[in-house]
């Protein structure tokens, strides 16, 4: 009887132990849990709150905790690190609002302790160069670029569209190196495939989002009046759909316009309208991708010593439109 009793006993204490250290990896207030920030400029895209996702999958995988946080400032960014450093964090992965920022950023990570990766945006050092000895995780952004600029050349050619009548509405974020190359591939594509590169209007957005591109489309519309029928550019999904409300705006009917966006997770509320718009696709990239492994190569290196790689590429990309984005996005499990 004395060792049923004493047997007992044990595996209540067992059971009370194991109990309270989950009920604390559940709150996250086990010291003994290491924690990784996720760091992003723009947590209103999907794209980003994909990959914070991802990343929290990582975590569970690999049991660590990830801060969340929003950067969308060089301020908020500089105190995220301090708030990330006082909870015990070991480092973290971070898409800059800013490339510039990039030294700043690693000097106060550096006085902390903190090692970091970088995803989607590069950082640039004071001449302007990138920091190629920041990790980092990001899109193949020419060769999505280029795909964008031969789908909408191959649209046109469907449509059976004069490209004597039709104008290339491209907008531009040429400070941003990820940008720059999209929009460059898309002009190269479409050149490449006979479209007139004096047709192909370049304009720079303000901001990266819907109204800054708005305008900027909106400028650029009135300056060709002439042109019956719009392509249009943009380094993602918002700087797309900023140009589709301008054409739609100044009186283009959606047959008029194809627009293909990149990122695809953000086009999503776009493409299930009931009416098809102007915005014809998304390319969708692998921003599960992104989230998974920066964060997961971060780990092992905080954990593991593993060094991570320098760069790493995510080439994959698939058009998605009104027909298949369902399908496509479920095969993601997004
Ligand atoms: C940049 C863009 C985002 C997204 C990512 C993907 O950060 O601003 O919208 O396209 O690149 O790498």
């Amino acid at each position: 009887m004395k060792k049923i009793t004493q047997t007992l006993a044990a595996a209540a204490l067992t059971g009370a132990t194991l109990l309270s250290a989950s009920a604390n990896a559940f709150w996250g207030s086990d010291d003994d849990t290491l924690k990784l920030g996720y760091l992003v400029k723009q947590p209103e895209e999907p794209w980003f709150q994909t990959e914070w996702n991802f990343a929290e999958k990582a975590g569970k995988d690999y049991g660590f905790e990830v801060i969340k946080m929003a950067v969308p400032d060089g301020e908020k960014t500089l105190n995220a690190i301090d708030t990330l450093a006082a909870s015990g964090a070991k480092g973290f992965v971070i898409c800059t609002p800013d490339p510039k920022l990039g030294p700043a950023i690693m000097a106060k990570a550096n006085s902390y302790d903190m090692k970091v990766i970088t995803v989607d945006d590069q950082f640039l050092n004071a001449k302007g160069q990138p920091m190629t000895n920041v990790p980092l995780v990001m899109m193949a952004a020419s060769e999505i670029g280029y795909r964008q600029g031969s789908e909408l050349y191959q649209e046109m050619t469907k449509r059976g569209w004069d490209a004597k009548t039709t104008g290339v509405m491209a907008i531009t974020a040429d400070e941003l190196d990820t940008a720059r190359r999209r929009v460059d591939g898309a002009v190269k594509a479409l050149t490449e495939s006979g479209f007139p590169a004096a047709q192909i209007y370049r304009v720079p957005t303000k901001s990266n989002d819907i109204p800054g591109a708005l305008d900027a489309a909106n400028s650029l519309l009135v300056q060709y009046p002439d042109v019956k029928h719009w392509l249009v550019v943009g380094m993602n999904d918002n700087t797309v759909l900023g140009g589709i409300r301008a054409t739609e705006g100044q009186g283009f009917a959606a047959s008029e316009v194809i627009g293909i966006g990149i990122n695809g997770v953000d086009a999503v509320n776009e493409l299930a309208k009931s009416q098809a718009t102007g915005f014809y696709g998304s390319l969708l990239p692998s921003p599960d991708v992104h989230g998974y492994k920066s964060i997961e190569s971060l780990y092992k290196w905080v954990k593991e010593d593993v060094q991570p790689q320098k760069f790493v590429e995510v080439t994959d990309v698939v058009l998605i439109t009104r027909d298949n984005y369902k399908a496509e996005l479920q095969k993601k499990g997004l």
